[in-house]
């Protein structure tokens, strides 16, 4: 068996914008979900059961904001596997030939699943769709939040989508991505953990702590 080597892979901003999305996710879902099919939770309207939910749906909305436009400064100021190249591997010949190699493991025609440090082709290719899914969530979530103050900033802003999309469009678009994210989720983690047991690199716990155990030669 070759030799591994730990190797810190993933630095904070990565994981630290891993998990708070993973967790925004989790209540803008569970929040919004509500939001969407209202039930009666309060016996009196003091209780103030949707202002609850609707003031956490935007403090998570809010937060989830702030993590991904961090993420994608970070894709310009990380290192490597955290740069903007990984998300365009077919820009590359070394991508190119990744995720063909990467679909045939994927596709069950090889046994074994190429060697690389960051992301693999295929996962990169993914993410990036997830990327571009959350700026849906963060556009179509502040325009429907604008609506509330229409002579304001945020209005300014993001209004001018309402003569693209209608209110009832704006609403489903927003909810049908939700679902779109979430059926990603359960492919994530099955494939994370897969690639954790077939390439015994330590991937799950990476996304933690930031170190992956790769062969020697790719330790520095
Ligand atoms: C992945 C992230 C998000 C998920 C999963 C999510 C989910 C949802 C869902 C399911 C609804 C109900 C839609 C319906 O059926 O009518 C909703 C409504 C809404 N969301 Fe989000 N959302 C997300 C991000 C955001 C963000 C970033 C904002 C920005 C503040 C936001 C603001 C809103 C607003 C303003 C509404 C309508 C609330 C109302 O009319 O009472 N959402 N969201
Ligand atoms: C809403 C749920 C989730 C979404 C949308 C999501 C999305 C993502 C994205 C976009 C990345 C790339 C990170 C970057 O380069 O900034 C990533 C990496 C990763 N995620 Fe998640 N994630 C979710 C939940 C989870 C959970 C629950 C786990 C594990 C229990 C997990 C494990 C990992 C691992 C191990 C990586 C790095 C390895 C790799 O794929 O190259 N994720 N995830």
């Amino acid at each position: 068996m070759e030799k591994l080597v730990t190797k810190y892979v993933w630095e904070w901003p990565v994981r630290i914008t891993h998990w708070v999305n993973f967790l925004s996710i989790l209540t803008l879902s569970v929040t919004g979900i509500f939001i969407g099919s209202p039930k009666t939770l309060a016996l009196d309207p003091s209780q103030y059961a949707m202002g609850w939910f609707r003031f956490i749906h935007f403090v998570a909305g809010y937060a989830f904001a702030v993590s991904v436009l961090s993420r994608i400064y970070w894709a310009f100021a990380g290192n490597e596997y955290a740069g903007w190249r990984t998300f365009f591997p077919y820009l590359f010949k070394e991508g190119r030939k990744n995720m063909k190699e990467t679909f045939l493991f994927y596709t069950f025609f090889k046994p074994k699943a190429p060697h690389v440090v960051g992301h693999n082709a295929m996962a990169g290719s993914a993410y990036l769709v997830i990327f571009l899914l959350y700026l849906v969530m963060i556009i179509t979530g502040f325009a429907l939040y604008s609506e509330y103050a229409p002579n304001s900033f945020m209005n300014g802003a993001f209004g001018w989508l309402f003569s693209l999309f209608t209110n009832q469009g704006m609403r489903l678009t927003h909810h049908f991505v939700m679902w779109l994210l979430l059926a990603f989720a359960i492919h994530h983690v099955y494939s994370a953990w897969l690639m954790d047991v077939k390439e015994k690199n330590g991937v799950m716990s990476s996304i933690f702590g930031g170190y992956k155990s790769v062969p020697a030669e790719d330790e520095h």
